[in-house]
């Protein structure tokens, strides 16, 4: 096609970057991170969730033709040729991922378009309007009213843009691009074993803030204080002096925090009922700064390590848990509040206090109602398998996505470990790669415990990885069993092991169909599932460094990569099939398994009854 000359409908010539690929540099200048980030906590959010117009462009023509810049009109009023024409696209709902909304997306992996219209009336003088998604997979480019406004990589952490300066009086459009292509300078890279979705899957709202408001705040037990001693922190938008107040319901009446330059810390000696999963005490928490105020349920709880122990509030736990993906089999990788409920559920009556959620940062509700039931958790990003570890574009996406998890993160008391990766192979630029990672977890959250899952050394046959060292708890990933038929493996690698920190396996199990039957050793019956699960939990009841347990995984969830007839894309490591209903026989193993865990831990924890004379 002839490079278009003389006038165009558009403010730009759609035509520019017909024949180069240097279309996208623009857009990834205006990239945002955790440092944009504004807490939604006890905020009144607007929400845009509900019908958007969409349309996937798997040639990115949309930034090339810059669609974004021309006023949506009716065709009769163009006076040039259009390839695109948002009022005449399909809707789809947000959240959403678009592979579960028509049978063409469902493997569709690219740049795709949402777009809406919204009204708009300005506050108070100086009002500052943020739009805030929750998730989008996995690079995003915002434009609002034909402006550019900024992007933002990493499919499962949300971000925050700036509307301010772009809105009108009235009617504002509003257009997303969203590209979930797997590329080799992303996080995860090319090649995971769960379903690459795509598209705005988390709420998109919009924050209307004063000019000075509370970007971020924690509040939480002083480490090592003797649960005696709390801090509360804050950051506002710009460097400002002042006092903010914090009140915590129940513990503190309102008290003043002075804020220089824009920040401020104060510790109290306070002695707040501990939070556990037994004993899941929140208290309502309110800090304020000017026209600004917030508000968030906050637990107050320690987790360390001593030896090969893990101490939950100077108490040695063992972690009864489970992974999880993301998954489900009408809404994808969206979560709604009851999927997460029922996750919950279902791993309480498993015995459950703990859970990994997998593989990535899940939706801000997993932590907030893991608070409030009594569950702690693993959380991690998606540091998997094989990822570019030499080039720097890699290590900024994941540092910006385990930044991102934090701040979001870091008043849940059921996070307790932050998980900087999964099955990395043991290399020199791994090792560089996640011990930084794992530095910067802990400069961002002191009060929390690090952690990966890793692989077994195979040469010395034991739980050796080098990254340890840059660990508080060691996650280890075995499949004896399965993958490695023989359960001789497991028992000469405990036998060969003194990791001197606590280890959580972090992965072993089984696929199985639900409901066929077969011989212990016949794979993907649920008898093999059942045997292997017995054969596991025997064995790792013997490494007295094994402090808890995540086998691989609650329910059955969507790979691509898997495709033998029992498979048919399905991962068959669940527990429960992919109905979230239809349990396994291995299920009611794990919970015998966890319900004699749980009774030797009263035991342990009742005063001994005095000896018969
Ligand atoms: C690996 C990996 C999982 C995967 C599992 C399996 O350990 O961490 O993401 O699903 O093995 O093979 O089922």
């Amino acid at each position: 096609m002839p490079a278009a000359d003389g006038d165009h409908s558009g403010v730009v010539d759609p035509y520019e970057h017909l024949h180069d690929e240097a279309y996208a540099r623009p857009f990834a200048l205006g990239r945002v991170g955790a440092d944009g980030l504004v807490t939604t906590a006890g905020r009144t959010l607007v929400s845009l969730d509900g019908d958007w117009r969409f349309c996937i462009d798997p040639h990115d023509e949309g930034l090339r033709q810059a669609w974004y810049a021309d006023e949506p009109l009716p065709a009769a009023s163009w006076i040039a040729p259009r390839d695109y024409d948002d009022g005449a696209w399909q809707t789809v709902p947000v959240p959403s991922c678009w592979n579960t909304q028509k049978p063409e997306w469902r493997h569709y992996e690219g740049g795709a378009w949402y777009t809406r219209l919204f009204e708009h009336r300005p506050g108070p003088v100086g009002e500052r309007v943020m739009l805030h998604v929750g998730a989008a997979a996995y690079e995003a480019r915002v434009f609002l009213n034909g402006a550019f406004i900024g992007a933002h990589r990493g499919a499962s952490t949300p971000f925050c843009l700036e509307l301010t300066e772009h809105l009108r009086d009235g009617t504002n459009r509003l257009q997303i691009q969203v590209d979930n292509a797997r590329r080799a300078e992303r996080v995860p890279m090319h090649h995971t074993d769960w379903f690459n979705y795509g598209g705005l899957y988390r709420s998109v709202s919009l924050l209307r803030l004063p000019p000075v408001f509370i970007r971020d705040f924690g509040v939480g037990l002083v480490p090592g204080s003797g649960f005696g001693r709390v801090f509360v922190d804050i950051a506002l938008s710009a460097p400002v002096y002042g006092e903010a107040t914090v009140a915590i319901d129940g513990l503190l009446p309102p008290h003043p925090i002075p804020v220089t330059g824009g920040r401020g810390r104060i510790e109290l000696e306070l002695a707040p009922e501990l939070w556990s999963p037994d004993a899941p005490r929140l208290y309502d928490v309110t800090l304020g700064f000017g026209a600004d105020t917030v508000a968030d349920r906050i637990g107050f709880r320690e987790i360390r390590v001593e030896g090969e122990r893990i101490l939950l509030n100077g108490r040695d736990v063992v972690l009864r848990g489970v992974s999880v993906h993301e998954d489900d089999l009408h809404s994808g990788k969206t979560s709604g509040e009851a999927d997460i409920r029922r996750r919950y559920a279902d791993a309480k009556e498993l015995g459950c206090n703990f859970l990994r959620l997998a593989h990535y940062p899940h939706d801000a509700r997993a932590a907030a109602i893991a608070d409030e039931v009594g569950l702690m958790l693993w959380a991690e990003i998606p540091v998997y398998w094989a990822i570019d570890f030499t080039g720097p574009d890699s290590y900024d996406d994941a540092a910006n996505q385990l930044a991102e998890l934090i701040t979001r993160d870091r008043n849940r008391a059921s996070v307790i470990l932050w998980g900087v990766g999964n099955e990395n192979a043991d290399t020199d630029a791994r090792l560089s790669f996640m011990g930084r990672l794992a530095g910067l977890a802990r400069a961002l959250d002191p009060t929390r415990l690090v952690t990966a899952a890793c692989l077994i050394d195979r040469q010395r046959f034991a739980i050796a990885d080098r990254l340890a060292d840059s660990l508080d708890v060691i996650g280890l990933n075995e499949y004896f069993g399965w993958y490695e038929p023989s359960f001789d493996g497991l028992r000469r690698l405990l036998a060969n092991s003194a990791p001197g920190k606590p280890v959580i396996i972090s992965e072993f199990g089984a696929d199985a169909v639900a409901g066929l039957r077969g011989g212990a050793r016949e794979l993907f019956t649920e008898d093999c599932q059942e045997a292997v699960y017995r054969e596991q939990l025997a064995i790792l009841a013997t490494a007295p460094y094994v402090r808890g347990l995540t086998p691989w995984i609650l329910y059955d969830f969507r790979t691509e990569r898997r495709q033998t007839a029992f498979q048919r894309g399905w991962n068959r490591k669940g527990l429960i099939a992919e109905d979230k209903t239809t349990r396994k026989r291995a299920f009611a193993v794990l919970a015998d398994h966890y319900s004699a865990l749980a009774a030797a831990e009263t035991r342990s924890t009742q005063p001994q009854e005095p000896e018969e004379p």
